[in-house]
């Protein structure tokens, strides 16, 4: 365990080099980024701190932003999702890293404080639901005298003690931070929205990148990367016949579409609840039977939520559950469930992230994932081919904030249309797609260029 890193194994970088090496042959976007800018490094003097889920796929990314010329220090956004192997064969690359799967509260928020303790202080944040920024404005929040109040969760509670510890080792060291970092480039739904919520109180203190709502991102990641990965989760966690139970998916958007595809796709009968009348009939037209909750919460075989909100599966509909139901959350926090009214149940842990909890009616819950994201928590997350087009878009996100960050205002901005269909052209090869070219006639017949962009802003996919 000695030197600049902390993961569970050293040991295992030789398993994680073969499976990142099978990686890299699904992640063309990543590696014609590394061809295309190798050479002139434009990421030369970057030193970004990476709060995302220490994966293989997250280990590409990593070693991409490092031959572009970047410094970084990563931790995992999320306690039970980081492959320890690809945390090892990172770490023996010379990148520090701290991350280990299933590490406690108390020890995200150190390993995310490690992350950003780089010689000369961190200048970028590659953030996956804002944890990182989280950290650094809370913390100069506190340093101005602000008083953080009382934590209301155990989530809380361990970023005020890590925040309170750093304050007392580095006197102004969050404000100092604060003031170096050149920008954030953002990767979930759920840290999008807390950037437009700093954004609307005045408290975004540099320029952010939306790289959720790439439509290279959200509609293929939260989409088709759900898709594979929710009953990846489901099947590791429980081996559950799937094919004929009745699954409920709470939501149905981009993650709620994915998950309820996948569902599907595995033989269960699916339902889904939603709050929004959009997205409730393109689920009723999608074939899915819109519910609400209570109305079958007592005769479903699972539950998932997908929304981003929270307290939507509550303690009085798991003790309305039948016998073994499961439920879990791929939402990138574990509020959705309430999980900490279940805390004075009890539990039995069947494996790691599997738990089965006893109501007081005497039936029972399997829980996946203590209510955290279930694909990661319970299997090795998306595919490293949909992550590709993800981390192509983090990478150029990265390169724009880095070079022409002075061009940018204290705001959130999404990567203009053409990288979006640079990301996507640079996936088609890969399996086999032959795109049609326009002619320049038909190309002004509908107002675009021959060359792309071929949609207006508005357009939806
Ligand atoms: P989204 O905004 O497209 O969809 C959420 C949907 O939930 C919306 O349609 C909304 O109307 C609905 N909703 C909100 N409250 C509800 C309630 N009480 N009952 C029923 N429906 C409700 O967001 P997206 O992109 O689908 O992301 C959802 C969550 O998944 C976010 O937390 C995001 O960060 C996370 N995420 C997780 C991934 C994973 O691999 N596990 C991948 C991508 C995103």
């Amino acid at each position: 365990m000695a030197g600049d890193y902390f993961v569970k194994d050293i040991a295992l970088a030789e398993f994680g080099r073969k499976e990142l090496d099978i990686a890299e042959t699904e992640m063309p976007g990543l590696m014609a980024l590394r061809a295309e800018y190798g050479d002139s490094k434009p990421l030369n003097g970057a030193r970004i701190t990476g709060s995302l889920h220490m994966t293989i796929q997250t280990a590409v990314l990593i070693e991409t932003l490092v031959a572009l010329g970047a410094d970084v220090r990563w931790a995992s956004c999320n306690i039970f999702s980081t492959q320890d192997h690809a945390a090892a064969v990172i770490a023996k690359a010379g990148v520090p890293v701290f991350a280990v799967k299933g590490q406690t509260l108390e020890e995200h928020w150190d390993y995310l404080d490690k992350s950003f303790m780089f010689p000369e202080g961190a200048n970028m944040i590659l953030d996956d639901g804002g944890d990182a920024t989280l950290y650094i404005l809370l913390g100069a929040r506190a340093e101005a005298g602000e008083d953080l109040g009382v934590p209301t969760s155990e989530e809380e509670e361990a970023i005020h003690v890590q925040i309170k510890k750093r304050m007392e080792a580095s006197p102004g060291w969050f404000t100092k931070t604060r003031e170096a970092i050149q920008g954030v480039s953002e990767e979930t739904t759920t840290g999008v929205h807390r950037l437009y919520e700093l954004v609307k109180q005045g408290q975004l203190p540099f320029p952010a990148i939306n790289v959720n709502d790439s439509v290279t991102k959200s509609k293929f990641d939260n989409k088709y990367g759900c898709k594979e990965s929710l009953v990846d989760g489901i099947r590791r966690a429980t081996d559950t016949m799937m094919a004929g139970k009745v699954a409920v998916v709470c939501g149905y958007g981009d993650v709620g579409k994915g998950s309820a595809a996948s569902l599907r796709g595995a033989g269960a009968r699916v339902k889904v609840t939603e709050v929004d009348p959009i997205c409730a009939l393109q689920a009723a037209m999608d074939g899915f039977e819109v519910v609400v909750l209570e109305d079958v919460v007592n005769s479903a075989d699972i539950f998932i939520t997908t929304t981003g909100n929270k307290d939507v599966i509550r303690i009085e509909h798991m003790r309305e559950m039948k016998d073994m139901a499961i439920v879990g959350n791929i939402g990138h926090f574990d509020n959705e469930i309430q999980v900490a009214n279940l805390k004075n149940h009890k539990w039995t842990n069947i494996k790691e992230q599997v738990d089965m909890i006893e109501m007081p009616s005497g039936s029972r819950l399997i829980l996946l994932s203590e209510g955290r994201l279930l694909n990661l928590g319970n299997a090795t997350g998306h595919p490293s081919f949909v992550m590709s087009a993800s981390f192509t878009n983090q990478v150029l996100a990265q390169i724009e904030l880095w070079t022409k960050g002075d061009e940018y205002n204290n705001d959130v901005y999404i990567l203009p249309k053409h990288l979006d269909e640079k990301v996507a052209r640079l996936h088609l090869d890969r399996i086999g797609v032959k795109l049609s070219t326009l002619s320049n006639e038909q190309a002004s017949y509908i107002g675009v260029s021959a060359e792309g962009p071929f949609k207006p802003e508005h357009y939806r996919y």
